[in-house]
């Protein structure tokens, strides 16, 4: 068995994990980041794609981000149903934009950045356990990618370990939580083809809900409304294309060879507690949210900056205030950010058992955002995201 010492071990290293480590290194507070996968397997795994202004001026503060070189800052959005495209300028409406930059990138960047300022990381190290949450050296029991026995003891432990978080057992039990799923999934591709429209295209349409989303000049992913069990292989490239199109109507997608697909289940969720003792946990650790709205990797990050604050108070200040209202500042943001992605994904899916009322009403819906100067104004809020 190896033990090591530090002040935050931090189980997970992705966009939270990371984030945090760098926040706390720039306090001055030392960490150690854990995490099961390899670096190369978590530089390339597909995620999200959208960064909220706010997570792209933090990420300004990162040597070596690319964000704003090789991502693109997108202006608006375009809203589709009944046959026509109508715009969200979110520039005009509340003077704020995204950034598309796939989050494996951000990750690489991410990674890069830490290990040049000496930050300790280990992958392929499985934590098992968090121990001694009310203690003052909490504990992660880990194994080594040798089968060896590791344990980190800190002065505080942050579960950034994802929606089968160990630490957050530790928190809050295993059941310990606010639940929603849905009747739904989305089927993504990867493909090789041009863009096949400026800005990402949110299209509701009879047959479902399509994402005509992008990933470089030559590269788009796309994704539409399927079965949560649907077998991601079963379907041809031809079938794949035809349902694409049909969920577009009016507009005519770009089309190329697809090299990637896979079928996402959508959940919502949020831990009953965020804290306990010395124990946190921050991003998909804490909570779920469907990905209509792009909030996911964004409220980790958000998540991430109020810990960062309250643990900076805590160890370097031995003043524990932020930390105790820790749960309620981040379930403020964190039950807005829920919402908004309900409501993008209720607004623009079709629900199997829906009723001709609720299909017209939700034609409505899309209608009085679309025509109200207010009702855009508050999709442009939501989706560059609330100040941090
Ligand atoms: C993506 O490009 O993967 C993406 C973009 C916007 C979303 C969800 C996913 O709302």
């Amino acid at each position: 068995m190896d033990a090591v010492r530090t002040r935050v071990a931090i189980v997970g290293a992705g966009p939270a994990g990371l984030l945090l480590s760098h926040l706390l290194a720039r306090a001055g507070i030392d960490s150690i980041i854990l995490d099961a996968r390899s670096r190369e397997e978590i530089e390339s795994t597909i995620r999200a794609g959208i960064l909220e202004q706010g997570t792209v001026e933090l990420l300004d503060d990162v040597p070596g981000s690319r964000a704003r070189t090789v991502g693109s800052r997108h202006d608006g959005i375009e809203l589709r149903f009944d046959g026509v495209g109508h715009r969200i300028d979110f520039a005009g409406l509340v003077g704020r934009s995204v950034w598309l930059y796939p989050q494996h990138e951000a990750l690489r960047d991410l990674i890069a950045a830490r290990l040049a300022d000496g930050q300790d990381i280990r992958f392929g190290v499985t934590a098992r356990e968090a121990v001694g949450a009310e203690s003052d050296t909490p504990t992660v029991i880990a194994t080594t990618l040798d089968g060896e026995e590791l344990e980190v003891s800190a002065d505080f432990v942050v579960g950034a370990d994802g929606s089968r978080s160990v630490v957050r057992t530790a928190v809050c039990g295993s059941h310990g939580g606010h639940f929603r799923e849905y009747p739904f999934g989305w089927f993504g591709i990867l493909c090789e083809a041009p863009p096949s429209a400026d800005e990402l295209i949110y299209s509701n349409s009879p047959d479902g809900f399509a994402l005509i989303s992008q990933r470089s000049p030559s590269v788009q992913r796309m994704y539409f409304q399927c079965d949560p069990d649907a077998d991601p292989d079963a379907l041809s490239e031809a079938q794949i294309w035809d349902t694409l199109q049909r969920r577009v109507p009016g507009a005519t997608l770009h089309e190329g060879p697809i090299f990637k697909r896979d079928v996402l289940r959508f959940r919502s969720f949020v831990a009953r507690s965020l804290t306990r003792g010395r124990m946190a946990i921050v991003g998909d650790a804490a909570h779920t949210v469907p990905p209509t709205g792009a909030k996911g990797m964004n409220l980790a990050v958000a998540d991430v900056v109020l810990l960062a604050e309250a643990l900076e108070s805590l160890l370097s200040g031995g003043d524990a205030s932020l930390i105790e209202i820790f749960d309620e500042r981040a379930s403020a943001r964190i039950w807005k950010a829920q919402h908004f992605s309900w409501w993008m994904t209720s607004m623009l899916h079709a629900v199997p058992e829906a009723s001709d009322f609720d299909r017209r009403r939700q034609l409505g819906e899309l209608r009085t955002v679309v025509e109200s100067e207010a009702g855009s104004a508050y999709l442009a809020e939501a989706y560059t995201g609330w100040p941090l």
